[in-house]
C-alpha cells in the first residue's frame, strides 16, 4: 500500500507496480487519485517512447494499482510506504490509523525527506517494523533509495525494505535516523553555500558553472535547488539547523527572502533562474 498519491506517491505506486507487486494507492479524494494516476500516466507513456518500458507496460502496471480513498482497503499489505505532507503531525496520524488497520507483522515506512523516523514510528505498536524509504525525484527514473533506519528498527526490517528496493530496480544506502539522512545532509548545505554567494553578488549562473565544470556535477547546486522547490529545500536547511542545533546549517538570508517573495522555483515559475 502507498498513502498518498502526489508527486512521490505516485511515482513509488508506479514503481512498485512494475517491479510485480499488487498496489492499494491511497489519497484523500478521487480528485488526489485522478491527478496521481494522470502522473503515472504520463510518465510511463514517457518510459514507452524512450524504450525503457514495453508497449504493454503502461496498461499492465496500471492493472496492478487500486485506487481507493479508503485506508482499510490496503488491510492485507505486507508493506506499506506513506508519501504524505512533510508534518509530523499528519504523519503520525496515518500511522496511528496504519498500526490499527494492517498486519501485525506488516512493515511501515516512510518516504520523509527530513523528519525523525524514530518520533513517527513512536506511534505505533511496532516501532521495530517501521523504517524510511526515502525515494529521490522523479522516482522512475532516480536509481538511489535511501534507507533510514531509526535506533530501533530492527535488522529483518531494514534487509526486507533492502530487497523490495532492489526489485523495484533501485540501489539501496542504509543511512542513520538524523536530520537530512546522507544525502540531503551534504547536498542541501551545498545549495546553501551557493545561495550565500548569490547574495555576495555572483552570478547564479556562474556558481552553477563553476560547480558543473570544475567538480563535474551534472546539474549546478542553484539549478538542482529550483528543482526541488527552494521551499522545500529551506524546509529541509531548517531542520538540519535545528535538529544538531549548529551554527554551520544557517539558512541563507536570501533563501528566505525568496521563500516569502513567493519564488518557489520552477514549480511557481521563478527562482535563482525563470522558467516559461
Ligand atoms: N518532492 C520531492 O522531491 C520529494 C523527494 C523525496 C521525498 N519527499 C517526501 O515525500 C513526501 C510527499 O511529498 P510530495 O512531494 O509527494 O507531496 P505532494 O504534496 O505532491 O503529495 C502529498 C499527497 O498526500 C495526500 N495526503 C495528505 N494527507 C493525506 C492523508 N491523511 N491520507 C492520504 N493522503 C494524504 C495529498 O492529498 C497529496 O496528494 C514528503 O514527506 C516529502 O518530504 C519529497
Amino acid at each position: 500500500m502507498v498513502v498518498g498519491a502526489g508527486l512521490m506517491g505516485a511515482g513509488i505506486a508506479q514503481v512498485s507496480a512494475k517491479a510485480g507487486y499488487q498496489v492499494t494507492l491511497v489519497d484523500r479524494t478521487d480528485a488526489d487519485l485522478q491527478r496521481g494516476k494522470a502522473q503515472i500516466e504520463k510518465s510511463a507513456a514517457t518510459l514507452v517512447k524512450k524504450g525503457s518500458y514495453l508497449p504493454d507496460d503502461p496498461e499492465l502496471l496500471l492493472s496492478r494499482i487500486h485506487f481507493t480513498t479508503q485506508l482499510k482497503e490496503g488491510k492485507d499489505a505486507d508493506l506499506v510506504i506513506e508519501a504524505v505532507p512533510e508534518r509530523l503531525s499528519i504523519k503520525q496520524e496515518v500511522f496511528r490509523e496504519l498500526d490499527e488497520i494492517v498486519k501485525a507483522d506488516a512493515i511501515l515506512a516512510s518516504n520523509t525527506s527530513s523528519l525523525s523516523i524514530a518520533a513517527i514510528s513512536s506511534v505505533t505498536r511496532r516501532p521495530d517494523q517501521v523504517i524510511g524509504m526515502h525515494f529521490f525525484s522523479p522516482v522512475p527514473n532516480m536509481k538511489l533509495l535511501e534507507l533510514v533506519r531509526s535506533i530501533i528498527t530492527s535488522e529483518q526490517t531494514v534487509q526486507i525494505a533492502q530487497a523490495v528496493g532492489e526489485k523495484m530496480g533501485k540501489e539501496t544506502i542504509v543511512a542513520p535516523d538524523y536530520p537530512g539522512f546522507i544525502v540531503n545532509r551534504v547536498l542541501v548545505p551545498m545549495m546553501n553555500e551557493a545561495a550565500f554567494l548569490v547574495m555576495e553578488g555572483n552570478d547564479p549562473e556562474e556558481v552553477d558553472r563553476g560547480l558543473m565544470l570544475g567538480a563535474n556535477h551534472p546539474i549546478g547546486p542553484l539549478r538542482l535547488a529550483d528543482y526541488c522547490g527552494l521551499d522545500t529545500t529551506l524546509y529541509t536547511l531548517e531542520s538540519l539547523y535545528e535538529g544538531f542545533n549548529d551554527p554551520k546549517y544557517r539558512p541563507c538570508p536570501l533563501f528566505k527572502r525568496m521563500v516569502e517573495a513567493g519564488m518557489l522555483g520552477k514549480k511557481s515559475g521563478r527562482g535563482f533562474y525563470q522558467y516559461e
